[in-house]
């Protein structure tokens, strides 16, 4: 099985696209100990050929010209003029940044896309994603804990993790932590080897825990580094957890919340442009490095 990371950051992308913070400001200086990133996606392939894109970012449509492996390849047997190895679409959550790739993906392209039926409604009643010809586009609703197949050989099961509604649906007093259909996670397997992808998630639960121990890999949301980071910068309000996103240090940090458990691989993905592990060698990214996490680049692959 092979992972592919297209956007390693979170909304907004690194570096945002106004924004002077301590880290976005070695991009605009050129420090050569950041690069420039795209919004949260990654790609799945059991085959190396066909793929499930998981999560479309508002920057698909330059992450896929930078990514050989997704261009249009004609089949043999089709003169096909419309023609993808993105067989599949699947979203974790109804966020901007997971949401609004789908608008690129509107050229008259045949693909089933997945998500909880919460998520799935939220997007059909929005008329915008009507561009999304429901001739071509098919809505596949999935529950929690039901295994299904997006693409032959590559098995998915989504699960409930703890988030929160999309930031554009919020009301009023906003329930955070919530299990719902709102924010799931993946898991994803194919010849014998197992990966997650949690890029939203509000804390960590024993029953997540449990889930993950034995995987192959783990793609975790590396959103913050503490809590109060984007207030720190001097750049917002929010605390990562009012954002549904659990801090990687500090109480009940994920960066210790999966010790003890046989993973594979832990990487940090959906990482805010606030965040000092995105500069190399800094000691925000030394101390992930040295408790056993690394982070994603865009352009990564994983083959497990
Ligand atoms: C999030 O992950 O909290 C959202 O992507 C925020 C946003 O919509 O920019
Ligand atoms: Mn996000
Ligand atoms: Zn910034």
């Amino acid at each position: 099985m092979r992972l592919f990371v297209l956007g390693s950051a979170a909304g907004g992308g690194y570096p945002q696209w106004n924004c002077l913070c301590d880290v976005c400001r070695l991009y605009w200086a050129g420090d050569g100990r950041v690069n420039a990133r795209g919004q949260s996606s990654i790609a799945a392939s059991a085959d190396g050929r066909n793929w499930l894109l998981l999560n479309a970012s508002p920057d698909l449509r330059g992450q896929i010209l930078a990514a050989p492996r997704l261009a249009p390849a004609a089949k043999a047997e089709a003169d096909d003029r419309r023609a993808t190895p993105i067989g599949a679409v699947l979203v974790t959550n109804g966020d901007v940044d997971h949401i609004a790739g789908l608008l690129t993906l509107r050229e008259k392209q045949r693909f089933p896309l997945y998500g909880t039926a919460g998520v799935l409604a939220m997007i059909a009643d929005n008329p915008v994603f009507s561009v999304l010809d429901p001739g071509f586009v098919e809505q596949r609703p999935v529950t929690v804990g039901t295994r299904f197949e997006p693409l032959p050989g590559l098995e998915a099961e989504i699960f409930s993790v703890p988030g929160k509604v999309p930031l554009f649906m919020e009301t009023g007093e906003v329930a955070i932590g919530e299990e719902g259909e709102m924010t799931v996670g993946v898991r994803l397997s194919a010849h014998g080897r197992t990966a997650f992808y949690i890029p939203g998630c509000a804390h960590v639960p024993e029953t997540l825990k449990a889930r993950l121990d034995g995987a192959d890999a783990l793609l975790f949301d590396g959103t913050v580094f503490v809590d109060d980071e984007m207030k720190r910068a001097g750049v917002g309000e929010k605390t990562g957890r009012r954002m549904g996103h659990i801090p990687i240090t500090g109480e009940g940090g994920s960066l210790t919340a999966f010790d003890g458990l046989t993973i594979g691989q832990k990487a940090y993905i959906h990482i805010n442009n606030t965040n000092p592990i995105l500069i190399a060698g800094s000691p925000e990214r030394r101390a992930v490095e040295a408790a056993g996490w690394t982070v994603t680049n865009d352009g990564m692959e994983i083959a497990l």
